[in-house]
């Protein structure tokens, strides 16, 4: 493959850097580095709090159970998800014996098809699940204008859009919480990684507690103090609050998060400028692509939606034999999945048409203008 998903992000300078990390430090389990790195995102994505875990879907995992537990959801109430994203949006919604409520979604920035939240709240429903997909910030204030004063909250995955802003405040400050990936394909990579935001103080100590057994130690100091005394019986070296998990990560995948932070505004520069080339490129096969561009984006991938599913197969092909790797857009309509099908009561148009009718490309800092004349000059002849 010439053009693949995503490439090596690890030059020798970072490699050199990390091995020095690694021969200089006793402790790699979670420590300070994990701690500076929570800072430094937090302060990078302004958001008050944030928790390093191993993975998107372990954050996804915690921000529902630590929901559940904080706002005393009971089994069989109501989450709305929507019905294309990744799949562990939705599992630990399953798993934590909740009801996953599906809408369809929009063929603009990929979010909820915004007209159909309305009608499937109910007095179950406690949370709304948005995800900002392949880079396009869903449309937050509309959401909100539907719920209205309704006692429903907001959870946002933002796995696909690390950096996308809304009305210029980033993705993952909207709701309860947030969900990133660090995972390789991603904006940035600690190999694999993820992270929660959160400006609210309780619910970070609950990711706290559930990221590492529900050990009491892990919380910050004045909370340790409180629940020592609280339970002076128990030994506090081992004060188990809440039902937890061990989500850790590592003092090495910190080390290399600290980094790529560095690096993290230049790339995202470049993959917009990279995301505006296609549009244009798009732009002169009228008719053929129905691809839109969002001033607050931070762009992901670059998708291809096209309106005749054969040709899209066609294309597809086309480019995999001329070294460009391709993707199903997401995972297309989820409802179409064996694990979810017992979900599915009506079809979802856009939903489908994502299924059968798009793809998608990678976008990131290694793509140029060179590789993107080239796209241009494949597609000329694909349609010559
Ligand atoms: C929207 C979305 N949510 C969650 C995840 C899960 O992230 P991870 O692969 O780090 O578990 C992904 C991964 O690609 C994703 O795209």
């Amino acid at each position: 493959m010439n053009w693949p998903l995503q490439e090596n992000f690890l030059d020798k300078k970072s490699i050199n850097s990390l091995c020095n990390f690694i021969k200089k430090n006793k402790r790699l389990t979670q420590f300070k580095k994990v701690k500076e790195f929570e800072n430094k995102f937090s302060k990078w994505n302004g958001s008050k709090y944030s928790v390093l875990v191993n993975s998107g879907s372990s954050a996804n995992l915690i921000i529902i159970e630590s929901c559940k537990e904080i706002y005393k959801w009971k089994n069989n109430d109501e989450i709305i998800v929507p019905s294309v994203t990744w799949p562990t949006t939705i599992t630990p919604v399953i798993q934590a014996g909740l009801k996953p409520i599906f809408v369809d979604v929009n063929l603009k920035d990929f979010s909820f098809d915004y007209s159909k939240l309305k009608k499937v709240m109910t007095k179950k429903t406690r949370a709304i699940f948005v995800a900002h997909l392949v880079g396009f910030p869903a449309d937050i204030q509309k959401i909100k204008k539907i719920i209205g004063k309704r006692k429903i909250i907001l959870l946002e995955d933002c796995c696909e859009s690390q950096g996308a802003k809304i009305k210029g405040k980033k993705v993952g400050n909207f709701g309860i919480g947030g969900s990133f990936s660090f995972y390789w394909g991603h904006h940035m990579s600690t190999i694999e990684g993820g992270m929660i935001t959160t400006n609210d103080r309780k619910f970070y100590s609950t990711c706290l507690l559930k990221r590492s057994h529900g050990l009491a130690r892990e919380l910050p100091e004045k909370e340790q103090k409180y629940y020592k005394k609280k339970y002076s019986k128990n030994d506090f070296k081992f004060l188990f609050l809440s039902s937890g998990y061990n989500l850790r990560s590592t003092e090495i995948n910190a080390f290399l998060g600290i980094m790529m932070l560095k690096k993290i505004n230049q790339w995202i520069k470049i993959r917009n400028e990279n995301f505006k080339n296609f549009i244009n490129i798009l732009n002169k096969f009228k008719d053929e692509f129905l691809t839109s561009y969002d001033k607050g984006m931070s762009s992901f991938v670059l998708p291809f939606l096209m309106n005749d599913t054969k040709k899209k197969i066609k294309l597809e092909s086309y480019l995999n034999k001329n070294g460009i790797e391709t993707r199903p857009f997401i995972a297309g309509n989820l409802l179409r999945q064996p694990f979810l099908k017992r979900f599915k009561k009506t079809t979802f148009n856009n939903s489908d048409f994502i299924e059968f009718n798009a793809f998608y490309i990678g976008n990131n800092q290694f793509i140029n203008k060179t590789r993107m004349n080239r796209l241009f000059k494949l597609l000329k002849n694909f349609y010559n």
